[in-house]
């Protein structure tokens, strides 16, 4: 048992290790946008369709399994969080070792990456406030009606739309350069897959960038709005 306990330990420490939590929690977080996504879709199938989902989400093992899937996305986003706190903070140490210190800087992609994913956390909050906690009290009361309502009325805010736009294209760019990254951490990129994975990740980005803006362009173009004035 401690045995298992030391190479776990030594594992978290390692900056390895860590580049593993880090790519594996980001895959999991990957999957779950897929998910999202195509439950979203159903926007388009219309209030019954999207508001039957919503009520099987929350219904799923008695109503555990939201808690399950819950719990499991709380603990990829903290360490997938965390983590990259670490690495970052090991890495601008191991910079301040080098004898030209001024001319040794955060290559620019990470860079982009903290930034963008700092975007993510803000969004994640703002959006779990808005359609989850559902803080307005207006719309909560739209939403225990009907989450489809809900979602047509939250996104006619032209304001609340370009908000999520903008997130969105930062989620882009932060997976362009992730999913590639995953397959690199995980010893999946070689010369001759190096390419193909590129396409690969900026392929996945824009599919989940257009599926999520879809939502809020349609919706800011009059999308919904016959059943919902
Ligand atoms: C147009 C884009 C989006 C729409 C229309 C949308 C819609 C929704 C709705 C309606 C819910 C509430 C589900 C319920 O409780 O009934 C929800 C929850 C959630 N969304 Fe989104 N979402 C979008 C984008 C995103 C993105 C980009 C992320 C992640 C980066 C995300 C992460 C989440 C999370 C973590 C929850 C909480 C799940 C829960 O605990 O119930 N969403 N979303």
């Amino acid at each position: 048992m401690s045995a298992l306990t030391n190479s776990l330990g030594s594992f978290i420490k390692s900056s390895i290790g860590r580049k593993i939590i880090v790519a594996v929690t980001g895959l999991a977080l990957v999957l779950f946008l897929a998910g999202h996504l195509t439950g979203n879709l159903l926007i388009y199938a219309g209030q019954e369709a999207f508001d039957e989902y919503a009520h099987f989400l929350h219904t799923f093992l008695h109503g555990t399994g939201v808690w399950i899937a819950r719990l499991g996305l709380l603990v990829c986003f903290g360490a997938h969080l965390w983590f990259t706190i670490l690495l970052t903070r090991e890495n601008k140490a191991a910079r301040k070792g080098y004898a030209h210190q001024a001319t040794v800087q955060a290559p620019k992609s990470s860079l982009i990456m903290i930034w963008s994913g700092l975007t993510i956390l803000a969004f994640v909050i703002f959006h779990l406030l808005h359609f989850t906690v559902r803080t307005d009290a207006e719309l909560a009361k739209i939403g225990a009606e009907s989450p489809w309502k809900m979602v047509i009325i939250g996104f006619q805010n032209p304001l609340v739309s370009l908000f999520y736009i903008i997130a969105m294209t930062l989620l882009c760019s932060h997976l362009a350069h992730g999913v590639a990254s995953i397959f690199q951490t995980l010893g999946l990129r070689s010369n001759r897959t190096a390419g193909p994975i590129r396409i690969f990740a900026k392929a996945y980005a824009a599919v989940i960038y257009f599926g999520f803006i879809s939502i809020p362009l349609a919706i800011l173009f009059g999308y919904g709005s016959d059943a919902v004035k």
